[in-house]
């Protein structure tokens, strides 16, 4: 079959794997190929076994896989017979040299434009993807077009804004589509092809068009003031504890001023993901470098509120447990970074699971798809402990809470909120404690039961304290 455009995604992770199955099922007269170094993520791209845990996603891929969506660790090849190439490899903060726990680490982006380079014998778009810095676009412009063989490449940048766990409803039905380019004759010409794209399915008022700068610092900014948001409620929340206020109300009660709006005000654990604290990071990376230092500090100031939350999350629990975890057993509910999801990249479950262990608490971890990612994560954690300290995994909540002192909801799973509490409650020590640092139970209830209930943000329902 003759395809009207070939698409390439490089990076077939998070991002690239759902948007460009979103864009081949709506788009069936383009073929899109996603290609990756890594061999095993290709063959479970392959099968109904995804590499990545997204609700409704297996069946968008079902549509379209073999069809016109292939997935590929032919990198050279697919980009050789590529029009436009989307770039989705991960730009995760640099751990090492200058800018290191701030800046982002570019080596996979830098080592995709030189694959670019060396396969390409035409003209191509490319289209940054990931998340990157501000000013990335021309990096890799001159990269690009430092070639002598008269190759033409036009970057421009798409950031994707869609959340994990509603990646599949956010492509489908996006707030909008941000396409940046150069204000040039070629770079409003590519932006309009890429533009095309989403057009296809996409409202033509929602698919918004600016200069490249404007796009790539958009996304740093939506992801910051997103969690800005939540620092925001989650200081509140210490408040609120210490005063009788109950935040949920107080979110409630300033969420229906409709400028403010009611959307990430729900007071938790802190937030995780793999974007929110990277993308801050490099704006303070950003603000420092342009010698704007007080700029930098602001936005700093939502990070260290979020570590702050997952302390304090772990001394409440300490100091409600008589000010001693060990040897005690900690059921915690939760190791995703949220629901609906089996990533754990930046978890506050990471952080909290970690104090637990220095308290020498006995930690069984229940989540309904992350375990095999807990199991990674903690695995340098674990072999720093001495035997004393014990860490399990458990896939049934009963079994994990069986015996214990303690639950902490820490992943607002909608499996946590059906449970039998009765049950679990007759199963474990007392007094037994719950720490709900996602507000997902009904607390009064909880207490009824015999619960020692700690909720998040409002005053505690217990017979001791
Ligand atoms: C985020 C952005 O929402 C998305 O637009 C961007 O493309 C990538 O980063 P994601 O990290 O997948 O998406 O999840 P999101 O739903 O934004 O949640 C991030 C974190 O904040 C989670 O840990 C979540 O539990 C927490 N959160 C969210 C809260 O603690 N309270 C809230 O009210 C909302
Ligand atoms: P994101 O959340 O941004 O999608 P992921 O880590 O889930 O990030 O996915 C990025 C993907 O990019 C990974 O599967 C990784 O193997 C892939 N990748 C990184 N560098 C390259 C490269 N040079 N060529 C092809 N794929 C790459």
């Amino acid at each position: 079959m003759n395809f009207e455009k070939n698409i390439l995604c490089i990076g077939a992770g998070y991002v690239g794997g759902p948007t460009m199955s979103m864009i081949a099922d709506k788009c069936p007269q383009y073929k899109v190929t996603i290609v990756d170094i890594n061999e095993e993520k290709i063959k479970a791209w392959q099968t109904d076994d995804l590499p990545i845990y997204e609700p409704g996603l297996l069946e968008v891929v079902k549509r379209a896989r073999g069809r016109n969506l292939f997935f590929s660790t032919e990198i050279l090849a697919s980009i050789k017979e590529a029009d436009i190439i989307f770039v989705s490899v991960n730009t995760p903060t640099k751990t090492f040299g200058e800018g290191a726990g701030k800046a982002s680490d570019l080596q996979y982006i830098e080592k995709t434009a030189r694959m670019i380079l060396e396969a390409s014998d035409s003209d191509k778009i490319i289209v940054e993807k990931s998340t990157l810095p501000v000013r990335t676009a021309e990096a890799l412009e001159r990269v690009l077009n430092s070639n002598d063989r008269g190759i033409r490449f036009e970057i421009v940048s798409n950031p994707e804004f869609l959340a994990e766990g509603t990646a599949v409803r956010d492509l489908e039905n996006p707030d909008r589509v941000l396409i940046g380019s150069r204000e040039t004759k070629s770079g409003r010409k590519a932006r309009k092809e890429v533009g095309d794209i989403y057009r296809n399915w996409i409202p033509k008022k929602r698919v918004l068009e600016s200069n490249i700068w404007s796009s790539e610092l958009s996304k740093l900014t939506a992801n910051a003031f997103l969690a800005q948001r939540i620092s925001s409620i989650n200081s509140l929340s210490a408040i609120c504890e210490a005063t009788g206020a109950d935040v949920r109300e107080v979110a409630r009660n300033i969420g229906t001023d409709t400028r403010i709006g009611d959307k990430f005000l729900n007071a938790s654990v802190g937030f995780g993901g793999s974007c929110f604290k990277k993308d801050i990071l490099n704006l303070v990376y950003i603000s420092e470098t342009l010698g704007l230092k007080e700029v930098a500090e602001y936005w700093e100031q939502v990070i260290k509120m979020n570590d702050y939350q997952e302390v304090r999350f772990v001394k409440n629990m300490l100091k409600n447990m008589f000010n001693t975890l060990a040897g005690k057993k900690i059921a915690l509910f939760g190791f995703a970074f949220k629901a609906d999801t089996g990533d754990t990249r930046e978890t506050p479950a990471y952080y909290i699971s970690k104090m637990l262990l220095e308290e020498n608490a006995n930690l069984v971890i229940t989540d309904p798809k992350a375990i095999p990612n807990a199991k990674i994560d903690l695995e340098p954690v674990v072999s720093a402990y001495t035997a004393d300290k014990m860490l399990s995994f458990e896939e049934d909540p009963y079994k994990a809470a069986y015996d214990a002192d303690a639950i902490a909801i820490v992943t607002e799973w909608n499996d946590f909120k059906v449970l039998d509490y009765k049950k679990i409650f007759d199963s474990m020590r007392k007094p037994a404690y719950l720490f709900d640092g996602r507000n997902i139970l009904n607390h009064k209830e909880l207490f009824d039961i015999g619960f020692e209930v700690y909720p998040l943000g409002s005053s505690p329902l217990t017979k001791y304290s």
